[in-house]
C-alpha cells in the first residue's frame, strides 16, 4: 500500500491526466522499496535488476543513508557555490580518492544531462573550438548540448538544428575517429561501455586511439561515465584501458539517489575556465553533497567494487550456461550486462515482470541489468531461476 493511499487505478488517471505523455508507461505504481527489492501499490515484491536506471547502487532504504540525510535535511540542506560548505569540503576530498591520476577538479551539479553540458562547455572554453566527435548508438542526455552529442535520430530529429554541431562516427572504428577529427574539434565524447545503446563495451584500442588522436589534435577527450561509474568492479570503467580522459563524467549513482552530476577534469583544463563562465543555483548544495558522500563512503567501507565484479561474473556465467535460444549475446562488466535477443525486447520486459523482476530495455532487441550492489548469492540465483524460464 502507498503511504499516500492512493489505489493504482487513481495514481494512473491522476499521472495521464497531468503529465505531457512524455513516457511509455509500465503499469505497476512503485511506492516502496528495501534493499534489493522494490514493492506495487497492490504490495506486490519485485527483485530490482534495474536500481531506477542505474541510480539506486546501495538498494532502497538504506539505513545508514537515510539517516545521513535526515540528520543533514534537520541541520542544512541548501548553500549556494558563492559560500564555503563543510559537507561540499569534505565530498571534494573523497571525490579525490577515487578520481583517475591527475583529475584533480570537480564541478558539482544536479544531473546526467547537466554535468555533460558543463563538460562540452568546458571543451569548447579551453579550445575555442565549436564542434564535437561522438559515436553512432552513444546517449549523453537531453538538454540541446548533451543532445547534439547523442546520436540516435529519435532523441535529436524533433529538435534540430542542435548546438553545437557533431559528427558521429561507429563505435570502436579507429580509423573513422581518426578522419573525423579535425581543427574544429573542441572534444571526442564517448561512454566506455554504451549503456542505452544496447551494453557495447569499447575497445581498449579504440580508447587509446581517442586518447592519441585527442592529444595530437589538440582536442579535449570527455569520457561519459554516468552509467557505468561505480558498477563495473571499479570505481571507472575507464580504468580498464589505462587510458586518463581530459575530462571524466559521472551522475546516476553516485548519490544513491538524490539528483547530482560530476564533472571531473585536470587543473591545466580547469585553468583554461573563466571565472563565472558556468554555474548552477542548486548544484553541490549541502543535502546533494551529503548523499553522494555517505554514498562513496559506503561503497568503500561495504567493497561494494569488488563485490559488483564477483556478482557481475556469476551473473553473465550463468546467464551463457542457460544457453537459451532466444539469446544471440550476453554482454557487460560487473554489474552492467546487457542481453541480446534474437527478437524484439518487450515480451520479455513484461514476462519477468510478471514474474516478479524488474529489468531495462536498451535497445529494440536487448534487456539490461542494472542491479544494486547489495545483491547477495540470492539475488543472482532469483534472477536466473526466472530468466531460465522467461528465456526457455
Ligand atoms: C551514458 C549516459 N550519459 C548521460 C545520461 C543522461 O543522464 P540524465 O538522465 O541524468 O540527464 C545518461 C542517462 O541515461 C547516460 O546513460
Amino acid at each position: 500500500m502507498a503511504i499516500s493511499g492512493l489505489d493504482l487505478s487513481r495514481i494512473q488517471r491522476l499521472e495521464t491526466e497531468h503529465q505531457p505523455p512524455l513516457y511509455a508507461k509500465r503499469e505497476i505504481a512503485l511506492v516502496r522499496g528495501e534493499g534489493p527489492y522494490l514493492f506495487d501499490s497492490e504490495g506486490r515484491r519485485y527483485l530490482d535488476a534495474m536500481s531506477n536506471y542505474g541510480v539506486a547502487i546501495l538498494g532502497h532504504a538504506d539505513p545508514e543513508y537515510a539517516a545521513a540525510l535526515t540528520e543533514q535535511l534537520q541541520t542544512l540542506a541548501t548553500g549556494h557555490q558563492s559560500f564555503y560548505s563543510d559537507v561540499r569540503a569534505e565530498l571534494l576530498e573523497e571525490i579525490a580518492t577515487i578520481a583517475p591520476t591527475g583529475m584533480t577538479r570537480y564541478f558539482l551539479s544536479n544531473s546526467g544531462a547537466e554535468a555533460i553540458e558543463a563538460a562540452i562547455k568546458f571543451a569548447r572554453v579551453a579550445t575555442e573550438r565549436p564542434s564535437l566527435v561522438a559515436a553512432k548508438r552513444g546517449y549523453h542526455g537531453r538538454t540541446l548540448g548533451a543532445l547534439a552529442a547523442t546520436a540516435d535520430q529519435k532523441y535529436r530529429a524533433p529538435f534540430e538544428p542542435l548546438a553545437p554541431a557533431a559528427t558521429h562516427i561507429s563505435f570502436n572504428d579507429v580509423d573513422a575517429l581518426a578522419a573525423a577529427v579535425d581543427e574544429q574539434t573542441a572534444a571526442i565524447l564517448l561512454e566506455p561501455i554504451q549503456g542505452e545503446g544496447g551494453i557495447w563495451p569499447a575497445s581498449p584500442e579504440f580508447f587509446q586511439a581517442a586518447r592519441d588522436i585527442a592529444s595530437n589534435r589538440g582536442a579535449i577527450l570527455i569520457v561519459d561515465e554516468i552509467q557505468t561509474g561505480f558498477r563495473t568492479g571499479a570505481p571507472w570503467a575507464t580504468g580498464e584501458s589505462g587510458v586518463i580522459p581530459d575530462i571524466l563524467v559521472t551522475a546516476k549513482a553516485l548519490a544513491n539517489g538524490f539528483p547530482i552530476g560530476l564533472t571531473m577534469m585536470s587543473d591545466a583544463l580547469s585553468a583554461a575556465i573563466p571565472s563565472g563562465a558556468h554555474g548552477t543555483t542548486f548544484g553541490a548544495n549541502p543535502l546533494a553533497c551529503r548523499a553522494a558522500l555517505v554514498t562513496l563512503r559506503a561503497m568503500r567501507k561495504r567493497d561494494l567494487y569488488a563485490r559488483s565484479a564477483t556478482l557481475g561474473n556469476a551473473l553473465m556465467n550463468e546467464l551463457n550456461t542457460l544457453n537459451s535460444p532466444k539469446v544471440r549475446q550476453v554482454r557487460g562488466r560487473g554489474m552492467m550486462i546487457g542481453v541480446e535477443l534474437k527478437e524484439r525486447v518487450t515480451p520479455t520486459l513484461r514476462a519477468l515482470q510478471q514474474r516478479g523482476v524488474l529489468v531495462l530495455p536498451a535497445g529494440a532487441t536487448t534487456f539490461r541489468l542494472l542491479p544494486p550492489l547489495v545483491w547477495e548469492q540470492e539475488q543472482v540465483a532469483e534472477f536466473i531461476e526466472a530468466a531460465s524460464s522467461v528465456l526457455a
